[in-house]
């Protein structure tokens, strides 16, 4: 095997510093940060290490892995640690990413070269849209969680990696509310919530861009809201409204299909008339 002795990854690291086999040290320190005030929870210590526990869920775009991060230190009682959701983005050629026609489409990049590279889906183009794409749900997230609505904290992004806030108890994931079985009693009030959500999201100007039940966990009684990397400006995506009424629609499917009476026109009606509310 052909090692590259400036690439850490490849080289085998027998300096007594280094952390135990199967741990990495934190990657904190290179990345992005999400916003302040910060959780509690977030582990910022240059000495903390991490390990991949395996994977979430794999997909077209992205894999979703659980990391644990935590500070190896014999006096810290108790250790501190956390874990995070890492969704990497996908730079292979097979990766067919239904989403980058529609959406790239009116996203600015500065560097033209940047952008045909990225439309001849070079190598190196393909990495730059990896990245883009975990910056902009990186960037969407920043947004949302600012504006104190319900979705994973986002930690950190680098490249086409980003880290953020896992969605579970006790190690296991949040169900997503497509698989999740809540009394039809609670059915009313999750609804609200994801109206609550969604009004809030249109009076800011924004559409999800791929709403449905797979993309809201349920978690103790909550709905969180993931996978923003589409995220959609209404007013200014030709297709704007388009993806407003889907997202709409999915959303009200689902509660239907549960035997919920639910309007959806009302309730789109509703979010245009936020989102076109400043204009
Ligand atoms: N922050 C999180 N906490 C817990 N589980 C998550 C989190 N983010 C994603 N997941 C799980 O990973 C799956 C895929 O994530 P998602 O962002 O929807 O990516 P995609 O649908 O593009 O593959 C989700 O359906 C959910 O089950
Ligand atoms: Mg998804």
């Amino acid at each position: 095997m052909h090692v590259h002795p400036d690439d850490p990854s490849l080289a085998v690291d027998t300096s007594p510093d280094a952390p135990p086999e199967g741990e990495r040290w934190s990657t904190w320190d290179g990345a992005t940060h999400g916003p302040t005030p910060r959780p509690d929870w977030v582990i910022t210590d240059l000495g903390a290490v991490e390990q991949d526990l395996g994977v979430l869920k794999t997909g077209k775009e992205a894999d979703v892995h659980v990391v644990r991060r935590w500070v190896p230190d014999g006096t810290d009682h108790p250790a501190r640690d956390c874990l995070m959701a890492a969704k990497r983005f996908r730079s292979a050629e097979r990766r067919l990413f239904h989403r980058d026609a529609g959406y790239l489409e009116g996203r600015r990049v500065r560097r033209s070269r940047e952008m045909r590279a990225m439309a001849r889906r070079t190598e190196f183009g393909r990495e730059l849209i990896s990245g883009q794409w975990a910056y902009a749900e990186f960037e969407a997230l920043i947004a949302l969680t600012r504006l104190g609505l319900p979705v994973p904290y986002p930690v950190q992004q680098d490249g086409s990696e980003m880290l953020m806030e896992f969605i579970g108890s006790d190690g296991v994931a949040a169900p997503r509310l497509a698989a999740a079985r809540p009394e039809p009693s609670a059915l009313p009030g999750l609804f609200e919530q994801a109206r609550e959500t969604l009004t809030r999201l249109a009076a800011e100007g924004w559409a999800h861009g791929d709403l449905s039940a797979y993309n809201i966990l349920l978690h103790e009684g909550r709905l969180v809201f993931i996978d923003w990397p589409q995220i959609v400006d209404i007013i200014g995506n030709p297709q704007g409204f388009d993806f407003l009424h889907r997202d709409t629609h999915n959303l009200c499917s689902w509660f239907a299909s549960k035997g919920l009476d639910v309007d959806e026109d009302g309730f789109f009606g509703d979010l245009v008339a936020a989102a076109t509310s400043r204009w």
